[in-house]
């Protein structure tokens, strides 16, 4: 099978992002990763492993949707046909959903529907939770919302905080985002060839 052509959004370090191309599933090939932040530092570890890395600043546009604007000229213009995000920190738009509607996937580090939104780990612990872990989700215009792809769930431990649980939750997101977007690359490859 032909691998989709990926591209990942990013706004720093990135962990998610390497974690995605060190996989090698061969579902999807990373071609291009994007960060709202010229100085996130995964921008090198994805240069550092071969992927085209580029900076679209968001503070150099005007509005919210001229930096859509320039992310989506950047994913068209590369032949994308997939969009992760990965600890991409601007909210997105309407506008950038509905073009890449079925198309955009996104990690969150609670099982949705609990806790969207920030400190998920804190609240998680706060809860008094057995458990906690990590989703796979499409992104539609309601953040953390959407079709869910794949959850890995783990116990909070007795003398958990909000620190040791987030490592051990970004363990399982580094396994559990190649699986799911694998899985979601073939299922978006076979209704293609359906077409
Ligand atoms: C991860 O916890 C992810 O779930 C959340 O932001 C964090 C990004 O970390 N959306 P990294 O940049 O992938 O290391």
């Amino acid at each position: 099978m032909t691998p989709i052509r990926t591209a990942i959004l990013i706004s720093g370090r990135g962990s998610n992002m390497a974690a995605l191309i060190d996989a090698r599933q061969d579902a999807y090939r990373v071609a291009l990763v994007i960060s709202n932040r010229p100085d996130a530092e995964g921008l090198e570890a994805a240069r550092a492993r071969g992927v085209e890395a580029l900076a679209i600043d968001h503070k150099s546009f005007a509005s919210r949707e001229a930096f859509e604007r320039a992310l989506d000229e950047a994913l068209r213009a590369r032949d994308i046909k997939l969009v992760a995000l990965a600890g991409f920190m601007r909210v997105l738009t309407p506008y950038l959903v509905g073009r890449w509607q079925g198309r955009l996937v996104n990690i969150h580090p609670s099982l949705l529907p609990k806790y969207p939104g920030t400190r998920t780990h804190a609240r998680a612990l706060e809860a008094r939770d057995a458990e906690h872990g990590c989703t796979v989700h499409l992104v539609v215009d309601e953040v953390d919302s959407g079709q869910i792809l794949g959850q890995a769930r783990l116990s909070i431990l007795p003398g958990d905080t909000a620190e040791t649980l987030a490592a051990r939750v970004l363990e399982l997101e580094h396994t559990l985002y190649p699986h799911s977007l694998a899985n979601y690359a073939r299922k978006l490859a076979h209704m293609e060839n359906e077409r």
